[in-house]
């Protein structure tokens, strides 16, 4: 559930009508519901409400500082993947006792800069990354926390782009070498052994694939527990799908997950956390365009928008689904017509949707992509000189531009000339 809705016939997000933010902000613009925001972090920490837990907000799929401040006064930790993603975090409020620095290809500054600035731990990926840590962290006599992220070989059933449980992916260490990859992480000087990190894929939709997985992580607590580690956390990484169809084929639901996590863990004693990313944001958000032409072709016609797959690169990218909607509710039995939604960036790939039916559109008039809250702004580039994408927040009944669109001269000003040309 969402706050997006019509009002008296015009798309609102909350208590906003998102025609008011067209016209005082321009398209193409990002608009997030504070409200959403808030119910989707309630939802995930109530899922975890039978033991002592931690939702770590993957900042990857959000990682505006408004939005981060807000999950963070909820009580969010983070999850980060980069010392840039840990600087937002910081910059938020979040202390470093609740960032959690996850990713494959941590380098030893990064691992200085947030032993420096605090962290709860380090989801570890390979033994060189092990080792580098160790030493960092002796050198600055400090002890570093960390879980093994390990590789449990499962199917996510989710986009090949996506998945990262399988053992052909880079992720993770693989489930047969974990007893010695943790006996070695015992011996070295600066680690601190604290717990177990799995993280499968995104975009589940089917709980199957965590069931499995996770049966292999309380097999190996006890495993490594008999072995003398103290392995007091379980990370469970995030991944859990939300419905990007306003049809009946939802994902499972944050509760049904959290019962999942209970079932295979809840008896270890352990602390849970979760990165959950979309399931937070997702539907929290929406990118917002204008039509700027409708064009006739021969056998489909092109509906251009002034959105393009720099702004929401998701639909070139893994093929993804976004609703279109008109921001004018077209009125109950309008007529529907097949169109190729399109935006101006000269590819072909520029393309969101192909024949989607959608009511009479015209020049001028707006429409909202939903569900594009997680991995949209984030993913947003630059290409075809088109200045990167704002964002607004919406809290009730008023709003504020978190991203100021940058104007030409701001774009162009990042670029120098040498002296010598
Ligand atoms: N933890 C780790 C270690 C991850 O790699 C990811 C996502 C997450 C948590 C959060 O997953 P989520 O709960 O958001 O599914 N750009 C793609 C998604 C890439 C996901 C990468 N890793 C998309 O637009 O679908």
């Amino acid at each position: 559930m969402d706050h997006f809705n019509y009002h008296g016939g015009v798309l609102h997000a909350e208590g906003v009508a998102l025609s008011d933010i067209a016209r005082q902000v321009g398209t193409p613009v990002y608009v997030y519901s504070a409200a959403t925001l808030r119910r989707h972090f309630n939802l995930l920490t109530q899922a975890l409400d039978w033991g002592p837990h931690l939702v770590c907000f993957a900042v990857k799929a959000n990682s505006n500082l408004a939005v981060l401040k807000l999950l963070g006064d909820l009580g969010a930790g983070m999850d980060v993947v980069s010392i840039g993603e840990y600087a937002r975090a910081r910059a938020a409020g979040v202390p470093g006792e609740r960032i959690v620095f996850s990713g494959v290809g941590k380098t030893r500054a990064e691992m200085h800069a947030a032993l420096e600035g605090g962290i709860r731990q380090f989801n570890v990926e390979s033994e060189p990354e092990l080792r580098a840590l160790s030493e960092v962290a002796h050198a600055m006599g400090r002890s570093a926390p960390i879980a093994l992220r390990v590789n449990p070989d499962v199917d996510a059933r989710t986009h090949a782009k996506i998945a990262t449980g399988k053992s052909e992916n880079k992720f993770g260490i693989p489930l047969a070498w974990a007893r010695d990859v943790y006996a070695e992480a015992a011996t070295l000087p600066g680690i601190e052994v604290v717990g177990i990190d799995m993280h499968i894929g995104s975009q589940l939709t089917d709980l199957e694939p965590y069931r499995q997985a996770y049966a292999r992580m309380a097999d190996l607590t006890r495993t490594l527990r008999a072995d003398g580690h103290d392995i007091r956390r379980l990370d469970m990484g995030g991944g859990l799908g939300i419905p990007y169809r306003r049809d009946n084929s939802a994902p499972p639901l944050p509760m049904e997950w959290g019962a999942v996590i209970r079932e295979a863990v809840g008896d270890l004693g352990c602390e849970i956390e979760v990165e959950p990313g979309r399931n937070i944001t997702g539907n929290a958000g929406i990118l917002l365009s204008e039509v700027i032409w409708l064009k006739r072709g021969e056998g489909r016609d092109f509906l251009i928008l002034d959105a393009a797959m720099n702004d929401l690169i998701r639909p070139a990218m893994y093929d993804a689904h976004h609703d279109i909607v008109p921001v004018i509710e077209a009125p109950p039995g309008a007529a529907v017509a097949p169109l190729d939604v399109v935006g101006p960036v000269c590819e072909t790939g520029d393309t969101f949707a192909r024949a989607m039916q959608l009511p009479p559109l015209e020049a001028g008039d707006l429409v909202a992509f939903r569900s594009a809250g997680a991995y949209g702004a984030v993913m947003a580039s630059e290409y075809n000189s088109r200045p990167l994408v704002p964002e607004v927040l919406v809290d009730g009944d008023h709003f504020a531009v978190i991203r100021a669109r940058p104007s030409l001269d701001e774009m162009l000003a990042r670029d120098s000339i040498p002296a010598w040309l």
